[in-house]
């Protein structure tokens, strides 16, 4: 029995930010326009039509303010200017302005847990001045003349680092030039509120913050039990006061706007956190980012492996997520991508024999969950890791620290080269592929970082020119703003034990939408619950040749499908 259903449109003053979906920009690797191979402002201003054909609503900028690069622009010098390798803050404005003529906010990058050591307040600290020694955690060494805590740094390494020339060492969780920021002294958060209402009198329509959840380090350091381990992070992350400085921030900034739209970047956090800073009740964000369901193929929790990866507790974390962020009037940021995660489709599917169908496949099972969708430049155009072959051809500061770790525990060349082709970050950092022109359209210099090479096949005009993956981003994105089922309709994990499909239900009003998506190649069956069956339904969005909603479902290669149900 299929009909057409046509009253699920989402209607006006019902969500809040449900309908909207973001993409995010890596400006390195976006555009360039002066020929210097960094991507720039310009660059973004002269794609935003191509946004805009996108249908999305948000655009994130990863950071673009001043700063060294030792990490890409996560290591901020000055947080209240552009810095010159982007272009300048009238580039800035005209991106603000420009975009919202095309309906499109801009969405700023907030790294502060962690300020550079190019600081000028991490400068001042080095030269004496107490006041803005209190601006970090500064601890003399341990009475046997060891640091000052066992605790690692999470690019390698220890987490502590000479201070000058004195005695003691500054905390830094992240690369050795980004020290932390002591959020305990009322004058750091005064600063930082400033930062925040410096870009809201700009205009922009939202922020990212960096790592927010591990800003409340307890003021007595202890050493963990196991350096790196699960239980240290434990010692600084999620701590009671982050939820009462992240309501501090809301209030003196953001939270006086409520078209602004927030999500909090969070480091292994857990359900009852995410629900904690995304209730909105609680005044603290709009949702955050988790990652749990990106540790699938680590090996005993451990990054720097290559196992093949876990379907199922892919989905028993997702399920877990969708449904207890629901319970709980929490809000997921749903998301496969991002400039730290290597390609979702090398990494789940298959971009050799199935490119298409594991793009939709893996875009379709996020786009139509519970949350807020977010695209990774590139994803929407089946953009893959790049395969370098040589360390060289890599920049990131955490693959490269953690080449050297593995040659020093022993492995070869090669196999350390093998995980780091499925690992680094720099597979998500090649620059955007435009066209099939020379470096892919993306500058007349020489890249910062190496073009994936199967750019003369895959690339944004292709994409543009053909019924493919970047058309089916837009229906998706399409039906998100269409259907309030999408939107606004509660989650129901199906088939959790099913080996090769995911499945899911959303509800609403009395409608259902139910999501199949197959993982794999070959064929696969799924049976459908009886309460599903015998109703009027339609086939809303699917990448294959199945349009019949039957008690036995069958999917082919990599096969995803959604019925709209009455
Ligand atoms: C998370 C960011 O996404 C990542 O790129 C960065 O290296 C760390 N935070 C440190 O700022």
């Amino acid at each position: 029995m299929k009909l057409a259903i046509t009253l699920l449109a989402n209607q006006e003053g019902v969500s809040m930010h449900q309908d909207k979906v973001i993409y995010q920009i890596y400006p390195r690797s976006f555009k360039d326009t002066d020929g210097d191979g960094v991507g720039d402002l310009p660059g973004i201003i002269s794609e935003l039509d191509f946004l805009e054909t996108l249908g999305i609503d948000i655009a994130w900028l990863s950071p673009i303010f001043p700063s060294p690069q030792y990490d890409n622009g996560y290591d901020v010098a000055d947080y209240k200017a552009i810095n010159p390798l982007f272009g300048t803050m009238t580039d800035f404005e005209t991106l603000v302005e420009e975009a919202e003529q095309r309906g499109i906010g801009i969405m700023l990058d907030m790294v502060l847990n962690h300020c550079s050591t190019e600081h000028e307040w991490f400068q001042k600290a080095l030269a004496g001045d107490k006041y803005y020694q209190e601006f970090f955690y500064l601890r003399p060494a341990k009475e046997d003349g060891s640091l000052p805590t066992n605790w690692e740094s999470k690019f390698g390494g220890p987490a502590w680092a000479p201070f000058g020339d004195t005695d003691l060492y500054y905390l830094h969780l992240y690369d050795v030039h980004q020290a932390d920021l002591n959020w305990h002294n009322p004058n750091v958060r005064r600063e930082l509120h400033d930062v925040v209402r410096f870009w809201m009198d700009k205009g922009v329509q939202g922020f990212r913050f960096d790592v927010l959840n591990v800003i409340g380090k307890s003021e007595e350091m202890v050493d963990s039990k196991e350096p790196g381990s699960n239980e240290e992070k434990a010692l600084y992350t999620d701590t009671p006061i982050v939820h009462e400085w992240v309501q501090e921030l809301n209030q003196a900034t953001y939270g006086k706007n409520s078209e602004l739209i927030t999500v909090g970047e969070m480091s292994s956090t857990d359900v009852p956190n995410g629900i904690q800073y995304t209730n909105p009740e609680r005044n603290e964000l709009d949702m955050i980012f988790s990652f749990h369901h990106l540790k699938v193929d680590y090996e005993e929790g451990e990054k720097w492996s290559n196992p093949e990866f876990d379907f199922l507790s892919l989905k028993a974390i997702l399920n877990e997520w969708q449904e207890g962020m629901s319970d709980g009037d929490g809000w997921n940021a749903v998301f496969y991508n991002n400039h730290d995660q290597p390609r979702a489709n090398s990494r789940f599917g298959d971009v050799e024999n199935f490119p298409f169908e594991t793009a939709t496949m893996l875009a379709q099972s996020i786009h139509l969950m519970r949350g807020t969708p977010y695209i990774y430049q590139g994803e929407e155009i089946g953009m893959t890791n790049p395969m370098f072959e040589e360390i060289d051809d890599y920049d990131d500061i955490e693959t490269r620290n953690h080449y050297r770790i593995m040659i020093e525990k022993g492995k070869t060349h090669d196999e350390a080269m093998e995980i780091i082709q499925a690992k680094s970050r720099d597979n998500s950092r090649t620059p955007m592929q435009w066209t099939d022109d020379h470096q892919a359209g993306f500058t007349t210099g020489e890249p910062w970082l190496k073009l994936a090479d199967n750019y003369s096949v895959i690339n944004a005009q292709n994409e543009l020119e053909n019924d493919n993956i970047f058309k089916y981003y837009q229906k998706l994105i399409a039906l998100r703003k269409e259907y309030s089922i999408i939107s606004q309709g509660s989650y129901e994990g199906l088939a959790l034990e099913h080996p090769e499909i995911m499945a899911y239900n959303r509800h609403l009003d009395g409608h259902d939408l139910i999501v199949l998506t197959h993982y794999y190649p070959g064929e696969s069956s799924i049976e459908i619950p009886e309460r599903f069956l015998n109703r009027p339904y339609r086939r809303l969005i699917g990448n294959g040749a199945q349009n019949e909603l039957t008690e036995t479902v069958t999917l082919g290669d990599y096969e995803t499908v959604a019925f709209l149900i009455e």
